[in-house]
């Protein structure tokens, strides 16, 4: 068998090999219109780059509540023609993203508009995936696989969260192996994005709680990452600072706009910061309470966070403590209280958005096998600051049963 040690070197050099293609790929970047009302300026956009048919990717709730119609008449008013792909649903599996392509081709779209959270705009990214491709969807799962160019894609996120608007990855669930899959590819990246904290305001408390908190997740594991370089450190102290400036802000009062737009630009600085520096053990762990018990993935970060940062806080101190300090929270002491006061707030913050500590679904005896895939997913994705073997796993998971 071997040792624990020589598997963390093979670990990390595939993980040097990442952060080589980080610096090397040209990573694009869309261009970001920002401030209320930019997801109409988005539709200006639209006309200005020539596009004439667009299918709009959503869900059928923001179409129910009248969500999509004022983009509608803009883009209208541009003369281009929308039709309406709105059968994502949360956590959106390879029949959404087949539907949304066959729409596409139906109306002969020359560009897709994601509008949605994470689930539709990871959606839309993958129909605009297959629209050049041949390719099967499931063969398209890991690191830069995608052949052809993709279709155009815009998005307006409505939750302040996933970043997906300006990341190069999209998440989906395989029917056959019933687990999510990654498809990571800069070609997913969108060409624009609207970051409209405006079009966030009916989103309700608890959702916007568990979104903040994914979005919280991004920015601190992309900043504690072995692959972080100062251009992610920029953007996940931005966020974090933010994030903890707005959310609970945003919680209470869903019309305070300027909490709003500020959550709406953290999301995005977080996205900014992980599709380069990468994510985490927290993002491993909450992917299989998602695939398993069905948990929102924000939620299931916020529960996961503070005892994965607990464990590797010996090996991030002095980074939590930058963070910390960036905060305004706890700004004397050693690094290490610095660090243990980050944790508290973290903590802290997750309870003012009551959201459990603990999560209730989980059995002690699925415990062994959610450690084995989280190890699997983070040792060949993510370049964790401090790597864990099975046993640590499990006893760190087992720390989130309710009656622990
Ligand atoms: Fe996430």
């Amino acid at each position: 068998m071997v040792p624990f040690r020589a598997k963390v070197l093979a670990y990390r050099q595939g993980m040097r090999a990442l952060k080589l293609a980080a610096a090397i790929l040209p990573f694009p970047k869309p261009t970001l219109l920002t401030g209320p009302d930019s997801s109409l300026q988005l539709c200006d956009t639209i006309e200005q780059f020539g596009f004439k048919r667009v299918l709009i990717v959503t869900d059928s709730v923001l179409t129910k509540i009248g969500l999509i119609n004022p983009i509608q008449q803009q883009l209208s008013g541009n003369h281009i023609e929308s039709f309406i792909y709105d059968g994502v649903i949360p956590d959106p599996g390879f029949d959404q993203v087949y539907q949304g392509l066959e729409e596409l081709t139906h109306y002969r779209c020359d560009c897709i508009l994601a509008i949605g959270g994470g689930s539709s705009i990871d959606c839309a990214k993958l129909i605009s995936a297959l629209a050049n491709n041949s390719q099967d969807l499931d063969k398209l799962g890991g690191f830069f696989k995608i052949r052809a160019e993709c279709i155009p894609l815009f998005a307006i996120p409505t939750t302040a969260g996933t970043g997906s608007e300006v990341s190069i990855g999209a998440v989906v669930s395989n029917p056959h192996t019933h687990k999510k899959m990654m498809v990571v590819d800069l070609k997913l990246t969108p060409i624009a994005a609207a970051i409209d904290g405006k079009i966030m305001i009916g989103v309700p408390p608890s959702i916007t709680a568990a979104t903040g908190m994914d979005a919280l997740t991004h920015a601190i594991e992309a900043y504690i990452s072995r692959n972080a370089t100062k251009e992610t450190d920029r953007y996940a102290l931005a966020a974090t600072r933010l994030i903890f400036k707005n959310l609970k802000a945003a919680y209470d009062d869903g019309h305070n706009i300027e909490a709003r737009q500020n959550m709406a630009l953290a999301s995005c600085y977080a996205g900014l910061a992980f599709t380069k520096a990468s994510l985490g053990y927290t993002h491993a762990i909450a992917h299989r309470f998602g695939e398993r018990y069905q948990i929102p993935h924000g939620l299931a970060n916020a529960i996961a966070l503070p005892h994965i940062l607990e464990f590797s806080k010996d090996a991030t101190e002095k980074r939590l403590s930058e963070l910390a300090l960036y905060c305004n929270i706890g700004a004397s002491g050693s690094d290490e209280t610095k660090a243990t006061i980050f944790i508290a707030k973290i903590r802290e913050l997750i309870s003012s958005l009551e959201i459990s500590a603990k999560l209730p679904e989980l059995e002690a005896k699925d415990i062994p096998n959610i450690a084995k895939e989280a190890l699997e997913e983070a040792h060949f994705n993510f370049p964790v600051p401090k790597y864990m073997d099975t046993r640590q796993c499990e006893y760190v998971i087992s720390s989130m049963l309710d009656r622990c």
